[in-house]
């Protein structure tokens, strides 16, 4: 698994694109569905502060450590070990968010409606996935062969309508660079090869925001 402090590095203004988009503020609750180390849900707590709330989910148990330690400072998130197809809230938030995990999980699908689900009516979702072999090093696409859907994003809207949400926007945006930096560093990290100065454009991530009707 890739570590999340340099994915956030290169993935944080889509990310904080789309919170602006939806007007995320203080006092919202939230579930960042897949949360692994928590960069996510440490990002939701800054915006949403003590007033807040943000559920950090994961099917894995080990994510639980990895979030409470991300978030010592963040008293306002709650660790749970529960997967996305399952996900139960122990009340209705105002947004549903999750990053590189539709690409992941068995029923994309299912865990989408499970989100549209647990927020409130008109409350928001928002997904993150990436279209994995439209990114590019030196010309030649990427791939990602532990994923069970690594072009996922390119469904994305289309899955959101099916689970019964409101699409409200939707688009992609990729990182991209060459030479010595972070794109060069993550893309070093993800595969294992520095790609030096050859040109990279990341996998692009398509970002949905849908909201759930009244
Ligand atoms: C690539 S990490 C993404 C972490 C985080 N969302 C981010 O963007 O930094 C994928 C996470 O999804 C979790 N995951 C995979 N399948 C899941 C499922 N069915 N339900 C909940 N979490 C799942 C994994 O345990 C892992 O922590």
């Amino acid at each position: 698994m890739i570590e999340l402090g340099l994915r956030n590095d290169v993935y944080r203004r889509p990310l904080m694109t789309a919170l602006d988009r939806l007007g995320l503020r203080e006092g919202w609750r939230c579930v960042d569905v897949g949360a692994g180390g928590g960069d996510v849900s440490v990002a939701l707590a800054e915006i949403v502060g003590r007033d807040g709330r943000v559920y950090a989910v994961d099917s894995d148990p080990t994510a639980r450590d990895r979030v409470a330690e991300a978030a010592s400072a963040s008293a306002q998130v709650v660790a749970i070990t529960q997967a996305g197809e399952d996900l139960l809230l122990p009340e209705p938030v105002d947004l549903a968010f999750c990053r590189f995990v539709l690409m992941h999980v068995h029923d994309p699908l299912q865990v989408l409606t499970r989100m549209g689900a647990a927020v409130r009516p008109r409350g928001w979702v928002v997904a993150q996935e990436p279209v994995t072999t439209a990114g590019r090093i030196d010309g030649r696409p990427f791939s990602m062969p532990d994923a069970r859907h690594p072009d996922v994003g390119a469904l994305l809207p289309a899955l959101a309508l099916r689970a019964g949400l409101e699409v409200i926007d939707a688009w992609a945006e990729a990182p991209a660079g060459a030479g010595p930096g972070p794109v060069a560093d993550y893309v070093a990290h993800l595969t294992g090869v520095n790609p030096g100065d050859d040109p990279v454009v990341l996998p692009p991530l398509v970002t949905v925001v849908a909201r759930r009707p009244a």
